[in-house]
């Protein structure tokens, strides 16, 4: 089990089991996350599948890459912590992940 937090803007928490090999886009869409819009189905050019991640885990995730900073920036969110959750790939590491959601998106 990969355990993914998504609080949502009004402080709701929801934790998933997430599959493997599959973007976190993909498991919050599959899961019923309603604030990842995923509009683009995973082409990073909607940028309605952002997400805040969580502090403690923005080292070990890095930072958005060349296929996401465009649309990042297009968005003009510039929350810390912003990503495309389309570009993220769960794997066992991101076991305990915790991430938010934008209030323009839920
Ligand atoms: Fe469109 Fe991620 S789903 S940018």
């Amino acid at each position: 089990m990969v355990a993914i937090t998504f609080i949502a803007a009004d402080g709701a928490e929801r934790t998933i089991d997430a599959s493997e090999d599959l973007s976190l886009m993909e498991n919050a869409v599959g899961n019923g996350i309603e604030a990842i819009e995923a509009v683009c189905s995973g082409n990073a050019y909607c940028g309605t599948c952002r997400v805040y991640v969580d502090a403690a885990w923005q080292g070990r995730l890095g930072e958005a890459g060349d296929i996401e900073l465009p649309m990042i920036e297009a968005s003009g969110d510039e929350t810390p912590g912003v990503r495309l959750s389309c570009q993220i790939v769960v794997t066992p590491d991101l076991d305990g992940l915790v991430v938010r959601t934008p209030a323009s998106q839920g």
